[in-house]
């Protein structure tokens, strides 16, 4: 049975009080924590860097999964995996070579994974299924936390999911933007097996009683238990 995780998106914490936002993502039963990196080029937003990483890394023993939103992300690997990046994302869309960026990102010691904007068919991760750990499903133009869920992506992630299952890797399936307790169901239901949540976890009122709600309606709908 796949385990459901949760990876809370630190762009909607306080970073004013980031020491205390990690603990609670720890103490509250999260999986991952996931740092939003934009550079106002790839995306119309900018938030942070590899030193910003590292600063932050030590008030969690959590791993980081550290989502590059950034037009060059193979100019940067070497300083986010020594920063303390667990995995490391990048886009399809950017302007790096794919298949060099996600070598580095292994040879960095890190899990290398990719993304795909809303856009961007399902088929076009399928030649990197055998080289990554996980393929980040959009469910939002990335830029910004606290938009709406488009439920029009379910059929990528499951036709995503269909080819990882034909081709029996051991490949996850990511979601990013708009999940809550309204949408986390139908992610899971089409395949998706790690959610990630920024505005609705942070606004909650009892951090590790959404933590919870959300994996165990994951875990609900998820398809083959
Ligand atoms: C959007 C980011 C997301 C975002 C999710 O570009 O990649 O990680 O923070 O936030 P919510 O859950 O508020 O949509
Ligand atoms: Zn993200």
């Amino acid at each position: 049975m796949k385990k459901m995780l949760i990876a809370p998106s630190i762009l909607s914490c306080d970073y004013g009080k980031i020491a205390e936002e990690l603990k609670k993502i720890e103490e509250g039963g999260a999986d991952l924590v996931h740092v939003d990196v934009m550079d106002g080029h790839f995306v119309p937003n900018i938030t942070l860097g590899a030193p910003v990483v590292k600063c932050i890394r030590r008030y969690s023993s959590l791993p980081f999964d550290v989502h590059l939103m950034i037009s060059d992300p193979i100019d940067y690997i070497g300083d986010f995996a020594s920063a303390g990046a667990d995995s490391i994302t990048i886009h399809l869309e950017c302007n790096s070579d794919i298949d060099k960026t996600l070598s580095l990102i292994k040879e960095k010691g890190c899990k290398a994974a990719i993304s795909v904007k809303p856009k961007t068919p399902a088929e076009e991760v399928f030649k990197w299924l055998d080289k990554v750990s996980m393929v980040l499903v959009m469910t939002v133009e990335p830029g910004f936390g606290g938009q709406g869920f488009m439920e029009d992506m379910m059929p990528k992630v499951e036709k995503i999911k269909a080819e990882i299952e034909r081709r029996n890797l051991d490949v996850s399936i990511q979601v990013d933007g708009g999940i809550s307790e309204k949408t986390v169901s139908l992610a899971a239901k089409s395949g998706a097996d790690i959610f990630v949540s920024g505005s609705a976890l942070f606004k909650a009122n009892d951090f590790s009683l959404e933590v919870e709600k959300l994996k165990r309606l994951a875990a609900e709908s998820y398809p083959n238990k």
